[in-house]
């Protein structure tokens, strides 16, 4: 009885341990299984947690490099100690690691430790060194995550060629620092590596970075980081990265001219994408289906080819967020406890977390266009926010797409400070079925940078106050 368990989850990321809490607290008895040794997968361990514990420390580092004097506070012997900066990180992250197996003690989740693989459609066996167990379980929920992708011919070695993870931990600043892909990972990490004092270069397959993102934001984001000192090769193919001693050389092709061109740099961070992680679960013997770019294939309730294996997360279509796979993961343990789990995919929201942040949920202009949806555009740029303005933080604006009849909001994308927060409200919104006019009709308190958002849905009626 004791390996007899309602769920078990595989994996213990974000994805995975929300469910584990839910399913429990629905009177589920629950295992989660995590080989990482922590649980809080990527998110927790070396993606979201410890990048953002970086991007904050290195804006502050640079803050106060570049502003503090001109803005009255003067000091000398500013020094970056590396060192501390990194164990200040870990020391968040490993708080945060414990802090979910609290949680599972609180929840009576029964954390198993190792590998699991699937063996039959109720049995999963884990492996953890030399010791092998059996488990019996109603459902199985798969939420095994990512891993970054590589580019052909190309070795990580989380030295001198990093991933996230090795970028995440870098023992000195490097001088110079290649990033390959302009999206969210390159964009943070370069930023972190840059304001601590990297010359940056990106170097980006397309003529634009952050794909997928409304262009007119992705434009005005490159520009600020182009005004931040980033260097931007767009169009550009990466063909190869080699070691050469000391430093690491990498060749590309121009996507239009076919010029080919070479480049040296002291570490390269190869931020690609990322790849599900589905090996060695026994997918194929099982018969689960995955589609072309190996994601597991699931229907509507999250249920693989097998009714009763669910899979959420990385490992599935759809972005890669770890609170796209938290949703998931709670619908998934509702629809297992009898209840009617969803998730609502338009309204997801995404959020790059540089200096200033860029936050969107819902339809880009450019998506509006292709399905053929009339809209109305209200902008309000945050240099007209009284509180964006005293705070010296005046880059980007708000944006918000409404239907050009009902006046419904189809889309919001921000750039600017604290967008990442300012994104919630929006997504609320949408959830509730807001109208511009229901958003610009909100009492938004004063001074805060909540207020452009207010006076760009004024925008979308021509009546923004400020501007
Ligand atoms: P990404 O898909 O966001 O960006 C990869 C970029 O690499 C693309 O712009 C692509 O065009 C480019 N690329 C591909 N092949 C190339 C080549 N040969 N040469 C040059 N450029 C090339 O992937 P990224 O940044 O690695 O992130 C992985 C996942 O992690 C994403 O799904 C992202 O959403 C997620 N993530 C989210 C964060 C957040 O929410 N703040 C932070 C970090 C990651």
């Amino acid at each position: 009885m004791e390996n007899n368990f309602d769920v078990i989850i595989i994996g213990g990321g974000p994805g995975g341990y929300v469910c584990a809490i839910r399913a429990a607290q629905l009177g589920l008895k629950t295992a989660c299984i995590e080989s990482r040794g922590t649980l809080g997968g990527t998110c927790l361990n070396v993606g979201c947690i410890p990048s953002k514990s970086l991007l904050n420390l290195s804006e502050t580092y640079h803050k106060a490099q570049k502003d503090f004097n001109a803005q009255g506070i003067e000091f000398t012997g500013l020094k970056l100690n590396l060192d501390k900066m990194m164990a200040n990180k870990n020391k968040s992250v490993q708080v945060l690691t414990k802090g979910i197996e609290f949680l599972f003690k609180k929840n009576k989740v029964t954390y198993i430790k190792g590998k699991g693989v699937l063996f039959s459609k109720n049995d999963v066996v884990v492996y953890e060194g030399e010791k092998k167990t059996s488990y019996k379980s109603k459902n199985i929920v798969i939420a095994t995550g990512s891993g970054p992708s590589t580019l052909p011919g190309m070795e990580i070695d989380e030295e001198n060629i990093v991933s996230s993870t090795g970028a995440l931990a870098l023992k000195e600043v490097p001088k110079n620092f290649i990033v390959i892909g302009g999206g969210y990972i390159g964009l943070e990490m370069g930023s972190v590596w840059s304001r601590l004092g990297s010359n940056v270069t990106v170097l980006e397959y397309l003529d634009h970075i952050t794909p997928g993102m409304d262009k007119e934001i992705s434009s005005e984001f490159m520009k600020i980081l182009t005004k931040q000192g980033f260097k931007f090769k767009l169009n550009s193919k990466v063909t190869s990265v080699k070691n050469k001693g000391d430093q690491v050389e990498v060749a590309f092709t121009n996507n239009e001219t076919s010029e080919e061109e070479k480049i040296l740099a002291d570490k390269v961070l190869v931020a690609v994408g990322r790849k599900p992680y589905t090996e060695g679960l026994n997918l194929t013997k099982m018969g689960i289906k995955k589609d072309k770019q190996g994601r597991i294939e699931v229907n509507k309730k999250l249920q693989t080819s097998i009714n009763n294996i669910y899979a959420i997360g990385d490992v599935i279509k759809g972005p890669m967020l770890a609170h796209k796979a938290e949703e998931e993961g709670i619908a998934v343990a509702e629809i297992i406890a009898g209840q009617a789990g969803h998730v609502n995919y338009n309204i997801i929201p995404g959020v790059v977390y540089t200096s200033p942040e860029v936050a969107v949920v819902g339809k880009t202009e450019e998506e509006l266009k292709k399905e053929n949806i009339n809209y109305k555009v209200g902008k309000f740029p945050f240099i007209a926010n009284s509180r964006a303005k005293v705070n010296n933080e005046t880059d980007g604006f708000v944006k918000i797409l409404a239907d050009n009849k009902t006046d419904r909001v189809l889309g919001v994308h921000m750039i600017g400070p604290h967008t990442g927060d300012m994104i919630a409200e929006m997504a609320l919104a949408m959830e509730f079925g807001a109208s511009a006019e229901d958003i610009a009709r909100t009492c938004h308190a004063h001074p805060t940078h909540t207020e452009a958002v207010k006076e760009a849905a004024l925008a979308v009626d021509k009546r923004a106050i400020h501007f």
